[in-house]
């Protein structure tokens, strides 16, 4: 039975202040616990409640996704992130197979990571660092609580999810993900973008199949079982959910609002595009950051494509049109082949209701013609170094069926090869020898994306690289030549830290192991050098559970 759209309203996930105020008004650093739950959450009205794991202040205002954390730049949050999931065998599948989280007497490993967020490596989340209820059993690599996140960041938008090595595609599909505003008024004040609950809404986007009971519904024989009895190469789901509710409505007036829309599918494109019925109907998104940075100057575009975790961050004008109700739609492929004239079919992934209102008070907000202009520009000639970054896919058995993917030939608990030095940038060429297209994201730092080729005869490099792993013996230069260059959107080429890689191409960023200011500060507000280290991965999660992820090890 098919499920009926638009009657669910868009919920505001419960807030919660990363911050204290004294009695005198001053901001201090706060502290916050947050539970990881075995509860349910109603996806829809006519579906009965789903068991999930959601994070929240206690079982009972748990949700799926989780509180919004609204930090102030310059105040550090304080989190005990709290493990409260059951010792008894999950609910979704896993697979012993891969590189795992494996208590010895059972529990749901999992650790959070703040995405976009800049903190030391033992506040990180790194997929080692996991722990399990009542901190019974822990990781190697695992930091005792609080996290300690400082927020010593440009104003963005970030999020939290689970990180656990092995798990992470299970436990967020589970429901562990929420987002964190880091915010700074008196930079973004200024700007007069609309701002406040109403106006200013966080949309967390995902794609989920239920089962008639309510269950979640997941495909439990791997692809290849005869190597990973469990594993899928990717999860899609046929239900479209936005803050917990599969295709909600949203009541909206005739002005300006914000949406800062986060992909936290664990493999779906979005591509959006806002159609409205009727004369005048063309409404448009204004882009005002991406992932956690602003642009330099806002980007208007009619559709645009996000990645799993990236953020676009958007001003939408209901005044723009005359029409009653806007849908806002999908037609990314899944999986998403990379280029970006594929289509598939259409499908609503929400509904704006757009009400006149005569006796409201007059839209004052506007989109200012610069956004924060000051930020350094990517400049690949302060590059120290250049690194290549080789991702392949492999299978065994003697089938098609992916096993396992790589990058750089090396497993993740191969030794660390990526020691990048803090205060310098690098130049990191990502050659994508797979079918598919690939989300990387690199903690701690930011990066610009500076250009992306398609490789030529790309099988024949594939071949050599397979046996070689050597781009330069394999004629890297000869294969680039000529190739086509592929344009980077306009709303992405500002400081980002998820980037789509091209499959059958070459991706350049430049990579910055410095915090992001205008007085080009080159040291971070931490050691960098101690602790767990950081990762950087593929952000599809059935990917980064199975090798598509290297640690990194920052040096001075
Ligand atoms: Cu959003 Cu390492 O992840
Ligand atoms: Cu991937």
């Amino acid at each position: 039975r098919e499920l009926e759209k638009f009657v669910d309203e868009l919920p505001d996930m419960p807030r919660l202040r990363g911050y204290a105020v004294t009695g005198g008004g001053a901001l201090v650093a706060g502290n916050l616990t947050i539970g990881m739950y075995d509860t349910t959450w109603k996806f829809h009205r006519d579906l009965p409640a789903t068991r999930v794991f959601a994070y929240g202040t206690s079982k009972e205002t748990a949700t799926v996704p989780g509180p919004t954390i609204e930090a102030m730049r310059g105040v550090p949050t304080h989190v005990t992130w709290a493990n409260h999931l059951p010792s008894s065998h999950p609910f979704l599948p896993w697979d012993d197979s891969l590189t795992t989280a494996d208590p010895p007497r059972g529990g749901v490993p999992t650790v959070v990571h703040l995405h976009g967020g800049v903190q030391h490596s033992s506040s990180d989340g790194h997929s080692l660092a996991w722990f399990t209820s009542g901190l019974a059993a822990t990781g190697p690599r695992f930091s005792p609580p609080p996290y300690t996140y400082p927020n010593r960041q440009p104003p963005g938008n970030l999020w939290y999810h689970d990180h656990a090595m092995g798990l992470t595609r299970v436990n967020i599909l589970a429901g562990l993900m929420g987002a964190y505003r880091v915010a700074s008024p008196a930079e973004e004040a200024p700007l007069n973008l609309p701002a406040g609950e109403a106006l200013d809404r966080n949309l967390v986007l995902f794609d989920r199949d239920f089962r008639a009971d309510g269950a979640l519904y997941v495909n439990r024989t791997g692809n290849n079982p005869g190597v990973h009895p469990h594993w899928q190469p990717e999860y899609f789901g046929a239900a479209v959910v936005v803050n917990g509710k599969a295709w909600p409505y949203l009541r909206v007036r005739r002005r300006r609002y914000r949406f800062r829309i986060l992909n936290a599918s664990n493999a779906r494109f979005f591509r959006l595009k806002l159609s409205a019925a009727g004369p005048g109907a063309g409404l448009r998104f204004v882009h005002v950051a991406s992932d956690s940075v602003y642009l330099a100057r806002p980007v208007p575009t009619r559709a645009f494509l996000l990645a799993p975790s990236e953020i676009a961050d958007v001003v939408v004008d209901f005044a723009e049109s005359a029409a009653g109700a806007a849908v806002l739609t999908d037609d990314a492929p899944a999986p998403y082949p990379g280029d970006p004239g594929d289509r598939a079919e259409t499908v609503a992934v929400m509904k704006f209701l757009i009400e006149d209102d005569d006796d409201a008070e007059p839209d004052t907000s506007s989109v200012p013609a610069a956004l924060m202009p000051h930020y350094p520009r990517p400049d690949a000639r302060e590059a120290a170094a250049t690194r290549r970054v080789t991702m392949y896919e492999y299978t065994r058995n003697g089938t098609d069926e992916p096993t396992h993917l790589y990058l750089n030939a090396r497993s993740y608990m191969d030794p660390v090869t990526e020691t990048p030095r803090e205060g310098t940038s690098e130049v990191w060429d990502v050659i994508n020898l797979t079918d598919d297209n690939h989300p990387l994201h690199v903690h701690l730092a930011l990066f610009a994306v500076l250009g992306q080729r398609s490789l030529r005869r790309v099988d024949e490099f594939r071949d050599c690289m397979k046996r070689r792993n050597d781009a330069d013996a394999c004629g890297l230069d000869r294969h680039l030549a000529g190739g086509r260059r592929h344009v980077v959107p306009r709303q992405e080429r500002g400081w980002k830290n998820v980037f789509k890689m091209r499959p059958s191409a070459v991706t350049r960023i430049l990579v910055r192991f410095k915090p992001l200011s205008p007085d080009e500060e080159s040291c971070f507000p931490f050691d960098v050098t101690t602790g767990p280290g950081y990762v950087y991965h593929c952000h599809i999660f059935e990917h980064e559970d199975n090798e598509m992820m290297r640690p990194m090890k920052i040096v001075r």
